[in-house]
């Protein structure tokens, strides 16, 4: 079977869908596209603009003016995955910060902001060849996907990692802080984040990047009855209080 031409990748916060779906895409073509950095790119914009993020008018009304542009990294040396624009200004790198990370579930959560993001994140992803992240990208914004991924790891795992790709780069992280961290971000992104009914399930505790690339390339025919993990999870459809 040739590859799908929009594959789906979802999960919580570090369990490596990232970096799965930039291999994913470079091994077939296909444009990577990462949702969560709209979100992140609206926290931004939030602080910038010192705007209460609980604000939902306030917050939904500074989304509709934003331009919000995702590139390939063209010459860029410094490691990034894209380039963010964010009214032309080169944001990259500051949606990391612990500042936008702090705030991010919060502008995220808005049924407003959801809708408005949704149908940009649509409009991108209908023009096909494309390997879309994000939490709800197989249940609500592209439910007609022919792959979709769901992809976990313990937070152990997902901690042990962050703190070492923090570290790779020079930063000083301590493992407790980033599991608490973790935890926090689960229990707020939780109302957005579940596996479509249709995924296939990975768990990549223990598992490489290619050998997770591996996996979603034997499983390109993938049955989601054979997932590899289906216990911890609730198949019911997400809440979308956005009703989109
Ligand atoms: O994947 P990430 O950590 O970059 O996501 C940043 C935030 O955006 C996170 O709080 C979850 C939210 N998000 C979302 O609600 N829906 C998506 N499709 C992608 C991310």
């Amino acid at each position: 079977m040739s590859a799908p031409s929009i594959i789906t990748i979802d999960g919580p916060a570090g369990a490596g869908k990232s970096t799965l779906g930039e291999l994913l895409a470079r091994r077939l073509g296909y444009l990577f596209f990462d949702t969560g950095v709209m979100y992140r790119a609206l926290a931004w914009a939030v602080l910038r603009h010192s705007i209460n993020p609980e604000d939902d008018e306030a917050v939904a009304a500074l989304v509709r003016r934003l331009d919000i542009q995702v590139h390939p990294p063209g010459d860029a040396t410094d490691g990034r995955l894209y380039t963010v624009l964010v009214n032309g200004v080169d944001v990259t790198w500051e949606l990391r910060h612990p500042e936008v990370e702090r705030i991010v579930s919060i502008t995220a959560r808005h049924p407003a902001v959801r809708a408005i993001l949704r149908d940009r994140q649509r409009a991108i992803g209908q023009r096909g060849r494309v390997v879309m992240v994000g939490r709800d990208i197989g249940s609500i914004v592209m439910p007609d996907a022919p792959l979709k991924i769901y992809l976990d790891a313990s937070v152990d795992e997902r901690a042990r990692r962050r703190t070492n790709e923090i570290r790779q780069r020079g930063g000083s992280a301590d493992l407790q802080h980033i599991r608490n961290e973790i935890i926090r971000r689960d229990s707020l992104d939780r109302h957005v984040s579940a596996p479509a009914t249709d995924a296939c399930i990975i768990v990549s505790d223990g598992l490489s990047p290619d050998q997770v690339v591996d996996l979603v390339v034997s499983r390109i025919d993938c049955d989601p009855d054979d997932s590899q993990d289906t216990r911890a999870y609730d198949r019911a459809e997400t809440s979308d209080p956005a009703g989109t």
